[in-house]
């Protein structure tokens, strides 16, 4: 039922909230300029910002690309339907509104059982961004969505919570190597030993997945001394107050699963301030490390 719900509203032009296994996206008729526009007014996100597109086979993924640059395919055969995206020299069947006028434009399969089954009866992909206001941390579940957005949107698609919890990887390919413009869920490592090369991208937005409160990152217990009422974010370790652990066990795995709500929740405790340590630069770690600085990044000086 609830399927043919989203599929109606996506058909009438308008927004609705689906689930991945990164995060929940916004998605709007990608092959509908007007709908397109809604998804970057509903975030408050500027034009110059492109969006990805979603597809559910890579026969689709075809028809909005004019080539696969050498090692694209390759890693779209190894990692989807999954947390990769890839940047695509576009087809005319993509607008310049999804991809800020460049020539490439951002695909993925995501890998959510009832979003593929969603995109598979639907004669058109969807553009989705992460379903959240524009800088700020993405949804994990249907609540978070809600929480912000429920007037924005037609229908939420709750798909429960988000298996891996951090956005996509994002590759592109320039003089024949792949190159990483966002750590996510598929870990570097993988990449590299996919198609032999990788390094890492310019940053994109500094400031970006921030909460509201500020955050300080560094060694918890030395911060600690000096802002003893802080809200506190840890890897592994627990502290009294208001402080979540990411995993008690030291998975980076379960560690990503559980950023984005450890940072909402945190958000919301009774305190000015975050202080929050880096993980291992390793597998996932290097994607969340990526966020963490980012909402470590002062948006006000
Ligand atoms: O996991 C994900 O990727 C999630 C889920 C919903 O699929 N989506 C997501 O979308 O994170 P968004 O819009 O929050 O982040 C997309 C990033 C932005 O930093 C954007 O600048 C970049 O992808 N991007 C999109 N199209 C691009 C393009 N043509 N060239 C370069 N960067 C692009
Ligand atoms: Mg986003």
């Amino acid at each position: 039922m609830s399927i043919l719900m989203a599929a109606r509203y996506l058909k009438e032009g308008q927004l609705v909230a689906i689930p991945t296994e990164t995060v929940y996206g916004l998605a709007a008729n990608a092959f509908d300029d007007e709908a397109v526009k809604k998804v970057f007014q509903a975030k408050n996100r500027p034009y110059s910002d492109p969006l990805i597109v979603h597809c559910h086979s890579l026969e689709a993924v075809r028809e909005l690309v004019s080539e696969f640059p050498p090692g694209a395919e390759e890693l779209a055969l190894a990692f989807w339907p999954g947390p990769l995206t890839l940047l695509l020299p576009k087809s005319d069947k993509i607008s310049s509104l999804i991809t800020a006028g460049q020539n490439r434009v951002a695909i993925r399969i995501p890998n959510h059982p009832l979003t593929l089954e969603l995109l598979a009866s639907l004669p058109f992909p969807v553009v989705a961004p992460s379903a959240n206001p524009f800088g700020y941390v993405s949804p994990t579940t249907a609540a978070h969505v809600a929480a912000q957005l429920q007037d924005e949107v037609a229908y939420i698609l709750d798909g429960g919570p988000c298996e891996i919890g951090i956005e996509s990887t994002i590759v592109g390919f320039e003089e024949g190597l792949a190159k990483i413009y966002r750590h996510g869920g598929i870990p570097a490592e993988k990449i590299t030993l996919e198609c032999g090369f990788s390094y890492q991208g310019p940053g994109m937005l500094k400031s970006h997945y921030a909460p509201r409160k500020k955050v300080l990152l560094g060694d918890i217990p030395t911060l600690l001394t000096k802002y003893p009422q802080a809200a506190i974010l840890s890897f592994t370790k627990s502290y009294p107050g208001h402080s979540l652990v990411l995993s008690p066990s030291g998975s980076l795995d379960e560690a990503a699963h559980n950023l984005f709500a450890a940072l909402r929740t945190l958000d919301e405790a009774p305190c000015d301030l975050i202080i929050a340590e880096e993980l291992p630069m390793q597998g996932l770690g290097r994607g969340i490390n990526d966020r963490l600085r980012k909402a470590a990044c002062q948006k006000d000086p």
